[in-house]
């Protein structure tokens, strides 16, 4: 799983009636992904305001949106009850006065639940109490800065084709179409405001795709050169493919395991105008689909727990247990070494993650090299803070990831 649950289960949803306009459709995914992102605080203030949690889940889920709804949006508080309340009214249990009554007690107990849920880390922050001890544990007084950018909403950020244009011409052409954005990296524009693709000139002919500033830093870090022979062995949806190839006329082979989401990295290679050998395989069984000819260069976007893009997928937070941060450790491992022999010598592979907990990261690098001595960890350029070395933290201008560049050696 690497952080679709929600998108799927809400696009599934959303794919079932679609009558929904497309405002709808937003005011949907505010309601869902705002309310999940701080469950835990909703769920403390629900638990201060009932007797006992109502019987039916749908119930508390009703009252959890329109705490949501009264926390964290603008709109106006009597609006929110009512409509909470007419939509209580085509429940099937009777609980219209019930709604009315716990919502209307929010509202004149509000200052004090807050205080009450900012004393207890979990409501506090909107964290699990596991996760949050572990980026105590490794981040100390880092913390709170790093689990409240895993709460914001997150930047929408582009990436220019620069086969197609330049950086600076595009932020006129988005200048000049009333859009505001920032160049936060070379070839990265961020968006003052997130906005619908169709929105943005030349999207369709690929001058720009979406790819978060953080995810930008892969392609340059492994500095392909024309002619290269290179496997990108997680490629799905293909962001980091379409941009190796923006980068240098390579010869790519994009690996992904599920055929479904390759149709993703199909689809963006084709609105790009590229090319690359699109195979679905595991990457820790190459004997099954490699065809013996070695790369010179390899990046490995492992699966992970995505804790670096919680703020994308908020239900990450609560589907995560803490054991399996150290079963995606020992795959991440497994993955690295059946992997490693398909680099040419004097190649460079690209170890990279999403998640922001080091045993997805400095831990399995460490265990890698302390076994390959023909492996050596080069140092990294990358235009953003990064402590420890490799490692993004999520903030306004990227999300959290991690880099480790590898060097086979004689
Ligand atoms: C973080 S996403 C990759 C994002 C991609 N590199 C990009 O930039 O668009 C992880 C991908 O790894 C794939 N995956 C997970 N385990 C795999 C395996 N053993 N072999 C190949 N692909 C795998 C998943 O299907 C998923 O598409």
């Amino acid at each position: 799983m690497d952080g679709c649950n929600l998108d799927r289960a809400l696009a599934d949803r959303l794919a079932a009636n679609s009558d929904y306009s497309p405002q709808q459709r937003g005011a949907l995914q505010d309601l869902s992904y705002g309310t999940i992102r701080y469950y835990a605080r909703l769920e403390f203030m629900l638990g201060k305001l009932l007797d006992r949690p109502p019987r039916d889940k749908l119930v508390s889920h009703l009252l959890m949106v329109a705490l949501y709804q009264l926390e964290y949006s603008k709109a106006g508080s009597h609006v929110i009850v009512d409509q909470a309340v007419r939509a209580a009214k085509k429940m099937k249990s009777p609980i219209s006065g019930l709604v009315n009554a716990v919502l209307r007690n929010f509202l004149r107990q509000q200052e004090s639940l807050r205080m009450a849920a900012d004393a207890e880390k979990s409501s506090r922050f909107a964290y699990p109490d596991w996760w949050i001890k572990e980026i105590e544990q490794q981040y100390g007084e880092s913390s709170p800065s790093i689990l409240e950018a895993g709460n914001m909403h997150p930047p929408m950020t582009l990436r220019v084709n620069r086969c197609r244009t330049t950086t600076g011409d595009y932020l006129s052409l988005l200048e000049s179409a009333g859009i505001a954005a920032q160049r936060v990296a070379p070839e990265a524009l961020l968006l003052a405001q997130p906005m619908s693709v169709e929105r943005l000139p030349k999207f369709d002919e690929g001058w720009v795709s979406v790819q978060d500033a953080g995810a930008q830093c892969a392609a340059p870090i492994l500095d392909v050169a024309d002619g290269m022979r290179v496997l990108d062995m997680c490629s799905a949806p293909g962001g980091k493919a379409m941009h190796m190839l923006e980068q240098a006329d390579i010869e790519l082979v994009a690996l992904d395991k599920d055929e479904r989401r390759l149709d993703r990295v199909r689809q963006n290679l084709k609105r790009g105008g590229q090319s690359a050998e699109v195979i679905c395989g595991d990457a820790s069984q190459p004997a099954t689909w490699w065809d013996g000819k070695l790369f010179q260069r390899i990046l490995a976007d492992v699966p992970c727990s995505a804790s670096g893009v919680v703020r994308r997928h908020p239900d990450i937070k609560w589907l995560r247990r803490s054991a399996d941060i150290a079963e995606f450790s020992e795959q991440q491992s497994r993955i690295l070494e059946a992997i490693w022999p398909l680099l040419a010598s004097g190649g460079k592979l690209l170890y990279a993650t999403c998640s922001i907990f080091k045993q997805e990261n400095q831990d399995v690098v460490e265990r890698f090299l302390a076994k390959h001595k023909d492996a050596n960890q080069e140092a990294l350029a990358l235009p953003f803070a990064n402590d420890p070395p490799g490692q993004l933290l999520p903030c306004t201008k990227h999300d959290g990831f991690f880099y480790a560049l590898l060097r086979k050696i004689d």
